[in-house]
């Protein structure tokens, strides 16, 4: 599984200079976003880009990362040919970088997951579905052949539609649960309220519900989808049910304090993504990246500690997994390139953001990831 995303450089450089070729989309990741409203219808773009309330989260999930930096080390005979590959929970990566779980991606473009899933089934790095996705388990599926896949709940109320969502994912092959808690209603969002705008309730993003036995038969789908979405009842003592139901990892997305890190590890979960989901729930809300070190000490090697909310780029990996992230999952830049150039322009972000991680790990003295700690590291 070993590659060297470092080349990807180079090969911009040849093509450049042999072919007068250069690169579709720009390789500075941050500053996709705003390339991305040109793409992006006003609906679209007001879904995808803002935060929830003032945006104070999402803008303390980008100081996070710039209250850290990093201290290059020399002289330590970086290998060649580097390896970034780890493995999570049973599933092989080719870098510690996943597809975080996005819902309605056909907002961005027609091809929605199915682009997104072949792009990262291309690059070697895993692909979580979205239970609000505009394409069904079984279509993610087929379109991404043998990669490995994860598949995220939205834990409805309705727990025969639940079990169901569990059973399905598991026969499309969908290897680890990611559950997400901190969507337990949807964030205060400006930008959607403005414009009356929310996809669901023209039936985009119902692929997974509309697909489901449970739901042929009634008289209004988007209702029924409405009274079963939200779950704000949960509870820790709910997560035994899961276990009924799925065979394999579970891991709890959304925690930001370490005392539910602790918890989850004391309800026998196997990992956790902390996480703020970007921004898009609570305002006012702490830094994603400010609350992983106290949550890795909390929790050490009792469950598996992943992370997203604010990665933007190579450096940006490097510092989460230094913090003590195992692996990362990014979000809106994957849409970003989605709406720019589909298929491709995935690609062209996955292997940007890894060629960057590759070469900042290089410079930084390391020739893998696992070679980062805390010392890596001086906070500004
Ligand atoms: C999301 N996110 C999300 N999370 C989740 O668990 N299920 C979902 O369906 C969605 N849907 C979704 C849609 C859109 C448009 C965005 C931008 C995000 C949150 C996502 O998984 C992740 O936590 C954040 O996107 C990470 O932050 P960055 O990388 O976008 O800053």
């Amino acid at each position: 599984m070993s590659r060297n995303f470092g080349d990807h450089q180079f090969g911009i450089y040849l093509a450049g200079m042999l072919e007068g070729r250069t690169p579709k989309l720009t390789t500075d990741l941050a500053r996709l976003e705003e390339r991305a409203r040109e793409a992006l219808s006003p609906e679209a773009f007001g879904y995808v880009v803002p935060s929830a309330g003032s945006g104070s989260t999402a803008r303390a999930n980008r100081e996070a990362f710039e209250r850290w930096r990093i201290v290059p080390r020399m002289l330590r005979g970086v290998a060649r040919q580097r390896d970034l590959s780890c493995e999570v929970l049973g599933t092989g990566m080719a870098a510690p970088v996943m597809v975080a779980p996005m819902g309605v991606q056909t907002l961005a473009h027609p091809d929605g997951e199915l682009a997104t899933v072949r792009a990262a089934a291309e690059l070697g790095v895993p692909y979580i579905h979205s239970t609000a996705a505009a394409h069904s388990f079984e279509q993610v599926a087929e379109a991404g052949g043998d990669a490995e896949r994860w598949y995220q709940l939205y834990w409805p109320t309705d727990q025969d539609v639940c079990v169901s969502f569990l059973h399905r994912a598991k026969a499309a092959g969908f290897s680890v649960l990611v559950v997400t808690l901190d969507t337990a209603l949807l964030g205060w969002r400006p930008a959607d309220l403005d414009r009356g705008f929310l996809p669901f309730l023209n039936g985009t993003g119902l692929a997974n519900y509309l697909t489901d036995p449970h739901f042929q038969g009634v008289d209004n789908p988007i209702l029924h989808w409405a009274q079963m979405f939200a779950n704000p009842g949960l509870t820790w003592e709910d997560l035994p049910f899961l276990r009924e139901h799925w065979d394999g990892p579970i891991v709890l997305k959304g925690i930001v304090s370490a005392e539910d890190a602790r918890l989850a590890a004391d309800h026998g979960m196997d990992g956790i993504v902390v996480s703020n989901h970007g921004g898009r729930q609570v305002d006012g809300g702490l830094g994603a990246l400010d609350a992983l070190p106290a949550i890795a000490e909390a929790v050490g090697d009792r469950l598996q500690v992943l992370f997203d909310s604010g990665v933007r780029t190579g450096a940006d990996v490097v510092k989460a997994l230094a913090l003590g992230a195992r692996a990362v999952l990014v979000g809106r830049p994957i849409l970003y390139g989605l709406a720019l150039d589909g298929q491709a322009g995935v690609e062209h972000v996955l292997r940007c953001l890894l060629g960057e991680l590759d070469v900042t790990l290089a410079l930084s003295g390391y020739s893998s990831p696992a070679e980062l700690g805390p010392g890596s590291l001086l906070a500004r």
